[in-house]
């Protein structure tokens, strides 16, 4: 028998909704909030307003792209934590109303277990990465190095001990006029830039733990000073300015990825959440993987940032283990809040 499913997603500011029959994605439907442009970054009560205004709509169209009736759906999954919690409380209120008018059950899918669960979503001619693997999950709330040892077993080896990559994009971004989201802007002007051309001082931290902020510090500093001696600084270096920092950044990443990759003796190394659409770290993890005969897992661009089908695939597997919600669940804004 097939398994419909049903995903919500709405932990920062993308209201998202997918269908999976199935491991197969029907309908993957994002729709972005511009209004956080304006503001240079994600303004919390305007998120979750948004996501108020867009949940009905973004489920009518996921279930229409996805060619199924609603009563064909065996249960609904959503995202309970970590995030905005304002941005939750409007797909956990939902997730539980749909649930319960149609008589289904209820999943609670953890945001960063959904990230790293990307990769079983079923891609024509695609490996899927056998258990264990290492998976380095970059995002803008989060850097974790995780050895995924099943779906739901997961031992986190590192994190990050202050910023997030994808923060450190964002705030570099800020920093050069950029607009909101960075790391797709520094990502397009490094491509054209030079990355040897300043130097940072490369984050440390303990172990397989990761720290962006003395580089963001740094950065900052060295465009204040400059400045002050050139004001077209910014718009005559910004493409050596971004490959630098990007290659700085990717630099850290991967480093602590190749100790735990030694460490661990694991050689299926796996990517995700949304600075995984990088090019230039794509393109590392593939030079690496190649150099150290890892087998590598990039998720395709779609599967990046935020999204309902990896939330929509995590229920999936939680449906098939039973590993059913109650609707006394609550959401959590951080990792360490969950129940
Ligand atoms: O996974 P995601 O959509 O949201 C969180 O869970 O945080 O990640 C968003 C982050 C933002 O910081 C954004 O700047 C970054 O991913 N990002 C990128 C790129 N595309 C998105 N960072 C670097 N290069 C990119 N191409
Ligand atoms: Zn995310």
């Amino acid at each position: 028998m097939q398994t419909y499913i049903l995903g919500i997603e709405t932990s920062c500011d993308d209201t998202s909704v997918a269908v999976v029959r199935d491991n197969v994605m029907l309908s993957n439907i994002i729709a972005g909030q511009e209004v956080h442009r304006t503001f240079g970054g994600v303004v919390p009560e305007l998120a979750s307003r948004a996501h108020q205004q867009n949940i009905i709509p973004v489920v009518e169209a996921a279930l229409k792209k996805a060619g199924i009736d609603k009563k064909q759906l065996n249960a609904i999954a959503y995202t309970n934590g970590p995030g905005l919690l304002g941005s939750l409380l409007v797909g956990v209120s939902f997730a539980k109303a749909f649930a319960l008018g149609l008589g289904v059950p209820l999943i609670e899918v953890d945001h960063l277990q959904a990230h790293v669960l990307c990769h079983f979503l079923h891609r024509e001619g695609k490996h899927q990465p056998e258990f264990p693997f290492l998976c380095l999950t970059v995002s803008g709330g989060h850097t974790r190095l995780d050895i995924v040892n099943d779906y739901f077993s997961f031992d986190t080896i590192g994190n990050t001990i202050d910023d997030a990559a994808g923060e450190t994009f964002d705030k570099v971004a800020k920093i050069l006029g950029l607009p909101y989201p960075g790391g797709p802007a520094v990502d397009k002007c490094a491509a054209s830039g030079n990355a040897d051309a300043f130097k940072f001082p490369v984050p440390k931290a303990e172990g397989y733990n990761l720290s962006f902020s003395g580089l963001k510090t740094s950065f900052l500093y060295l465009i204040r000073d400059a400045l002050k001696k050139d004001t077209t600084f910014i718009e005559t270096h910004l493409n050596d300015l971004c490959a630098s920092v990007q290659k700085t950044i990717i630099d850290a990443l991967m480093h602590k990825l190749i100790k735990a990759a030694s460490g661990s003796g694991i050689q299926r190394i796996a990517l995700s959440g949304g600075v995984s659409a990088n090019s230039a770290l794509r393109q590392r993890l593939l030079n690496e993987g190649e150099k150290r005969k890892w087998q590598v897992f990039i998720p395709d661009l779609q599967f990046t940032t935020d999204n309902a089908a990896m939330v929509a695939i995590a229920g999936y597997f939680k449906y098939k283990q039973n590993m059913l919600g109650t609707h006394k669940a609550l959401p959590y804004a951080r990792q360490s809040q969950k129940k």
